[in-house]
């Protein structure tokens, strides 16, 4: 019998994010392209009486955290239980938080991710992966995607997807930001600039993925979310500027922000960027990660007591 398993969970960005008009059930239609970053999210679960959470951070302010059932890590650990008819699953999970919190890297996504991955390992219920899929997206737009990793196309709000071909390697360097972006309100303000078209798949970014251009990547960036979330932060929209000044190949807001991410071809490219964004912002030194990365899985396991 599994007495523990360790299960590893990436952030993510968006590297195109085409945003719609709102849905009559208040989401928006996307057409998004995914990537896995290598900054993880580390999930311990062990089988006990009754679920319960327990969160730490490294580097990262975890007090934002909710421990209680609202948490998505709590309400995987239940959706799955429901879904197999089982009232005798519970968890004990200790979380490890290395992804910034509400900082539009997906953070409580890939939780949810990594949770689902776990309690199936931890009592064997072998649930196919279509099923999987299904009690993510029921969790939360991005919560697919993190199961998935990789790269991909994401359509509908966003869970529903389509892997891409993605060459080469892809380095980053992320800025967070100690104040976080609350998504709902990031989407409320889009609403108010206007009435929005159909997003497109962007064929020209899709191709350079394909052949693993990084430069012309960074040229392609782009983010229908970083208008509003500059309009309720604007020193954002600088520190994009900077990051494209201090010689990114490109940069834009993550998600519904705030984080800001800058992409680079290699690790001393991204070394050289965090330097000089530290020198031109008298920021901290950012998080510098390599993608894509792997979906949420397991990667230890304790058997017996
Ligand atoms: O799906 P998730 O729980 O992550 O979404 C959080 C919020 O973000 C939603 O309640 C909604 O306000 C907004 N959202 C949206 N359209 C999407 C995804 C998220 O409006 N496609």
């Amino acid at each position: 019998m599994t007495s523990e398993v360790r299960v590893s969970a990436p952030a993510k960005i968006n590297l195109h994010l085409g945003v719609g008009q709102v849905r009559p059930d208040g989401f928006h239609p996307l057409v998004t392209v995914f990537q896995a970053l290598g900054l993880y999210d580390e999930l311990t679960l062990r089988p006990a009486r009754t679920s319960s959470l327990t969160v730490s951070g490294e580097d990262v302010d975890v007090t934002a955290v909710p421990t209680g059932s609202s948490n998505l890590v709590l309400r995987a650990v239940e959706a799955l239980a429901a879904h197999h008819g089982r009232t005798d699953l519970a968890v004990s999970c200790h979380l490890r938080k290395r992804i910034p919190v509400a900082g539009g890297l997906a953070g409580g996504s890939t939780d949810a991710a990594a949770a689902l991955v776990g309690v199936d390992s931890l009592f064997e219920l072998h649930t196919p992966r279509q099923e999987l899929h299904d009690l993510a997206a029921g969790l939360g737009s991005d919560v697919p995607f993190c199961l998935h990793g990789g790269t991909a196309l994401g359509t509908g709000r966003g869970e529903e997807l389509a892997p891409l071909m993605s060459r080469g390697d892809y380095w980053w360097v992320l800025l967070p930001d100690d104040e976080g972006l609350s998504t709902p309100a990031v989407y409320s303000a889009y609403d108010l600039l206007g009435h929005h078209a159909e997003p497109e798949p962007p064929t020209e970014l899709l191709a350079a993925l394909r052949v693993g251009d990084v430069a012309r990547v960074g040229e392609l960036l782009h983010n229908d979310l970083a208008p509003p979330a500059c309009s309720l932060r604007p020193d954002l929209a600088e520190v994009v500027a900077a990051g494209e000044e201090c010689g990114a190949f490109g940069g834009l807001v993550s998600g519904s922000g705030p984080t800001v991410a800058f992409l680079c071809g290699d690790a001393e490219h991204a070394a050289y960027v965090d330097g000089r964004l530290q020198e031109t912002l008298g920021t901290a030194p950012g998080i510098v990660v390599k993608a894509p990365a792997h979906g949420a899985r397991v990667v230890g396991a304790r058997v017996g007591g």
